[in-house]
């Protein structure tokens, strides 16, 4: 087995630590089950193997955060924390507790700091959301993606009916201001009523937060396997197109904005900040394996496998797979990819004379906002956003 990387910390990257948004992102890399859409770096009990039990994980965290700090410096206090995975439910509220804990010691947290974490409905209760509200979460975000049993079934998704409604109201009632419910469209088989029936369903819930993302057949996953036999179909771009609108009508009418292209909001402060930093180009440190981090315009990524991160953590050796220094150029096309796609949008400034240009061009063709665009800023229409990544291409190519 190769030594991983160690970390290389340019002076430029650390210089104007603090001064940005500081995030720490901590990932849990288990799931009860394995949905057949999912790619994340995520495993299965059977899955896993010796050395990587969630004991071991969470020792290896420690580990990680407390070194983390260390190469830092003076680290700032985390701005925002955001326990992400896999399953983060799974372990429990003295689990999820031990996480925050174990960021409170190693980087502090800021005094109004938002604190997330995702859950699985199926593995959450009113006793967890309870002790993790006490531990100090502030948010819980939820992963839903359909109220239809028969589009759950394609995505391999198990639900007892009416879970993700009651585990929202469950977690709103032990005092959690900010839930999130995450939703997929565009599965094969979904059929407009069944998305209406979602969105009432999300509705109904109270949430302040919707993340609704097109549904991406990743290579390698169970349901990439089944396209190919032909068992079932593409997701259609123009039934997506369809989704996308009637979703972001019936979320705006019930007062949640979008603030980017695949996220709405009830107001400003339900908003993630988290994420907010991740497309502003804050710096976040990415805690537990396969996560990635970003400080300075430096980003580096953890080894994938459990059983080699803890193995390297107990080593005291950060477990870095790999590391790169991003060039003007690749910051730039960051920028814009990611600034574009909010409701805010991206200062003309950031373009360079072909993208200014370009960008009028794409205002003239009903993609980019006119008004916007006359008080220097590029911001979508509603068909922009339809068509997000092809205005991005032509704003930097
Ligand atoms: C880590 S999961 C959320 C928490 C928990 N693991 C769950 O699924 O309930 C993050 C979200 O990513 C989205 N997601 C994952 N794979 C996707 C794919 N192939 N296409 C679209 N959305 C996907 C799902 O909406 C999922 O809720
Ligand atoms: S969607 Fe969530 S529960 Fe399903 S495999 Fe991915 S991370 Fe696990």
């Amino acid at each position: 087995m190769s030594t991983p990387d160690d970390l290389h910390l340019p002076d430029f990257a650390l210089q104007g630590l603090g001064t940005r948004p500081f995030g720490v992102y901590v990932h849990v890399p288990f799931c009860a089950t394995r949905c057949g859409y999912c790619d994340f770096n995520t495993y299965t009990a059977g899955e896993l193997g010796s050395g990587a039990a969630p004991e071991d994980w969470l020792e290896g965290l420690r580990k990680e955060l407390d070194l983390a700090a260390q190469r830092l410096g003076r680290p700032p206090a985390a701005d925002t924390v955001f326990v992400g995975g896999g399953t983060p439910s799974l372990l429990g509220a003295d689990g999820l507790a031990a996480v925050l804990d174990a960021v409170r010691q190693s980087f502090g947290l800021a005094a109004d700091a938002e604190v997330t974490t995702e859950s699985n409905p199926e593995s959450t209760s009113p006793e967890l959301f309870a002790g993790i509200r006490d531990a100090g979460y502030t948010r819980v975000s939820l992963g839903m993606q359909s109220a239809a049993p028969h589009v759950l079934r394609v995505l391999d998704r198990t639900h007892t009916p009416g879970r993700p409604v009651a585990a929202a109201a469950e977690a709103r009632a032990a005092g959690f201001d900010h839930v999130n419910l995450d939703l997929i469209y565009g599965t094969p088989g979904e059929r407009t009523e069944d998305l209406q029936a979602s969105l009432d369903a999300v509705l109904e819930a109270g949430v302040d937060h919707v993340s609704a993302y097109a549904l991406i057949v990743e290579d390698g996953t169970a349901l990439a396997r089944r396209v190919r036999k032909g068992e079932i179909p593409m997701p259609d771009d123009d039934v997506l197109a369809a989704d996308y609108e009637l979703l972001d009508a019936m979320l705006e009418k019930a007062g949640l904005r979008w603030y980017e292209v695949s996220n709405w909001a009830a107001s400003e402060q339900a908003r993630c900040r988290h994420n907010l930093g991740y497309w502003l180009g804050g710096d976040w440190w990415g805690a537990g394996p396969g996560a990635h981090s970003h400080v300075g315009g430096v980003r580096w990524w953890n080894v994938k496998h459990p059983a080699r991160y803890t193995a390297t953590l107990a080593d005291a050796a950060l477990p870095v797979g790999g590391q790169e220094s991003l060039t003007a150029e690749d910051r730039q096309l960051e920028r814009v990819m990611l600034e574009l796609r909010l409701a805010d949008g991206l200062p003309l400034d950031a373009l360079d004379d072909d993208g200014a240009r370009e960008a009028r061009r794409a205002a003239a063709d009903g993609l980019l906002s006119t008004r916007d665009l006359d008080g220097g800023r590029a911001v979508l229409t509603d068909r922009g956003r339809l068509l997000a990544d092809a205005v991005v291409r032509r704003l930097v190519s």
